[in-house]
């Protein structure tokens, strides 16, 4: 029989991640919604099927993510608590919010923290996850689960704000970065059809090629690209000039210390 999966919170993250695994996943899923909003979230006809607004439906449920924001968890496992049952296993994607501040309502089921990223949709995540007082066979199942959504790496769970910045974040940073590619393209006289596609590929396939070529550094791959007086060193010289490596590693330093404060939640969380 399949096993029973309750997503709580149909909004962005609960769609991507819903929609990949209503295509791949063996299991049955429901979504828990407290409001009509979700309708404006991408939920296609077909997936809406799958949402509910009974509470109850948590009640023996294998696994319960919830996907709410972090301002919302304290209210929302308040909601649930006495529905949710010991043998259950509690996941959370919610940023900021620890392991051990749910525990503190939950003192029974196994908890998950996981940050997947919004490309789980197209299982291309880059995830992070922890486990608490979860038996090993669950670990495997929930493991599976979340490689379904993309790359998936076990964490301490202190890195898992970190990699809410660099990674849940992450694709809002690579899409400004594919914004400025397509707009230089487009100024250079690059057909507007063409540019973002070719942005994309690019961004790509110099990622594979990272991926696939890592036992060079990143300079020694910067190396294969520049020759003197060319157009990449044309290039590299005015990132430089503009300080651009400070620019990303402050902008990143900022989401990190965001993510930390989204778990100053009201403290009886
Ligand atoms: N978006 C991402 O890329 C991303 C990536 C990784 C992790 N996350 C984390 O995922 C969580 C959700 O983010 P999001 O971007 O998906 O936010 P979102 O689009 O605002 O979705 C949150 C959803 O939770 C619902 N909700 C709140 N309380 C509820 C309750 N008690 N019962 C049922 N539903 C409830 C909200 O309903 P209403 O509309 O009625 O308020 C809304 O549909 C956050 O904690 C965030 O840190 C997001």
């Amino acid at each position: 029989m399949s096993k029973k999966i309750v997503v709580v919170g149909p909004g962005n993250i609960a769609h991507a991640i819903v929609s990949r695994w209503l295509q791949v996943a063996d299991a049955d899923i429901s979504v828990l919604a407290r409001s009509k909003t979700y309708l404006t979230k991408g939920w296609h006809s077909d997936e809406q099927q799958v949402v509910t607004f009974d509470r109850d439906i948590v009640a023996n449920a294998d696994l319960i993510m919830l996907a709410v924001k972090p301002k919302d968890m304290l209210t929302t496992l308040a909601q649930l608590k006495s529905r949710i049952s010991s043998t259950s296993i509690v996941l959370s994607v919610a940023a900021g919010i620890t392991i051990g501040q749910i525990r503190h309502l939950l003192s029974e089921p196994g908890i998950v923290r996981t940050m997947p990223n919004i490309c789980s949709e197209i299982g291309t995540s880059v995830t992070g996850i922890s486990f608490d007082n979860v038996a090993t066979e669950d670990r495997s199942w929930i493991m599976s689960l979340i490689n379904l959504l993309g790359h998936v790496v076990e964490m301490p769970e202190h890195l898992l704000n970190p990699m809410t910045a660099l990674y849940g974040s992450g694709p809002a940073y690579v899409y400004v970065f594919l914004k400025a590619i397509i707009r230089a393209g487009e100024d250079l006289g690059i057909p507007p059809e063409h540019a973002r596609e070719l942005a994309a590929h690019l961004v790509l396939g110099a990622s594979q090629k990272a991926l696939i070529d890592n036992d060079k550094s990143l300079d020694q791959l910067v190396g294969q690209v520049v020759s003197p007086g060319g157009t990449t060193e044309a290039m590299l010289r005015v990132l430089d000039q503009l300080g651009w490596q400070d620019i990303m590693h402050q902008a990143l330093k900022a989401a990190g210390e965001q993510a930390a404060q989204l778990g100053q939640v009201p403290s009886r969380l």
